[in-house]
């Protein structure tokens, strides 16, 4: 479970500052894809970025996890931040992110030695990363590197990626920009499954609603703020 509560963002703008969230109130259930819309400067990947931890929000909650173990990340220092993120976060961007050297499956393993975690739970993510692999369809490519896989083949390297240390929380920035409708809705779909099979909470940012029927809920946000829910129906 994620919830934001009240989160506000200003950046500095000149003599005065942009509000590029404000007052938001979210939150995404477990299992649930979640879709964020809205136009684009709209504060969509402010408030993604908050959520992730990556930028500490000016005021407002950020609620990581469920019971006991839920974290309000807006709380922590940067060394927290970063040990909550890659312990319960995942985060897909709107580009792959992929390092050009590495093939698929080192992609994904580098992320458990980037943890420093000791050598049993770094079998643990080599078993995973298999798994993950197959989950996502490249158990055939997983030799492969970004240059010889498809646009669509290095999102899911990404999805992958972003799974890989079993998070709780995953966090997507427009993961079909770079793709055509067909393959962007593959990407939708497979994101909508891992979501409802690892049980995930999810939140999904895109501008647009081609592949709406993917999300389990939606929101908008307009000027930093969210309106009333789009109409699911076509
Ligand atoms: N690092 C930053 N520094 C200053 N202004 C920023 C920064 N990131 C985003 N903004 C501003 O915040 C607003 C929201 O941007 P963004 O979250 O990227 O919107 P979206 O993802 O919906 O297109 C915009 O006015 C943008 O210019
Ligand atoms: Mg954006």
């Amino acid at each position: 479970m994620i919830d934001l509560s009240h989160v506000t963002l200003t950046f500095p703008d000149g003599e005065s500052r942009i509000t590029a969230v404000d007052d938001v109130s979210l939150r995404g259930e477990n299992g649930v894809v979640t879709g964020i819309t809205g136009p684009s400067g709209s504060g969509k990947s402010s408030l993604l970025a908050v959520a992730a931890t990556l930028i500490r929000p000016d005021s407002g909650g950020v609620l990581i996890g469920d019971g006991p173990d839920a974290v309000d990340a807006a709380q922590l220092t940067r060394a927290e931040a970063t040990e909550l993120r890659r312990e319960r976060i995942g985060i897909v961007f709107q580009q792959s992110n992929l390092l050009p050297a590495l093939t698929a499956r080192e992609q994904l393993r580098v992320m458990a030695h980037l943890g420093g975690e000791g050598r049993s739970a770094r079998a643990g993510i080599d078993e995973r990363t298999e798994e993950l692999l197959d989950a996502v369809g490249l158990a055939a490519h997983a030799d492969k590197r970004p240059h010889q896989l498809s646009g669509g083949q290095r999102q899911r390297v990404a999805i992958a990626r972003g799974l890989v240390h079993d998070p709780e929380v995953l966090l997507v920035d427009e993961p079909t920009s770079a793709l055509d409708q067909e393959r962007g809705a593959e990407i939708m779909a497979l994101i909508a499954r891992l979501t409802h099979e690892r049980r995930t909470a999810t939140l999904l940012v895109t501008h647009d609603l081609v592949h709406r029927d993917a999300l389990d809920s939606l929101v908008s946000v307009v000027d930093g703020r969210i309106e009333e829910a789009p109409a699911m129906a076509a």
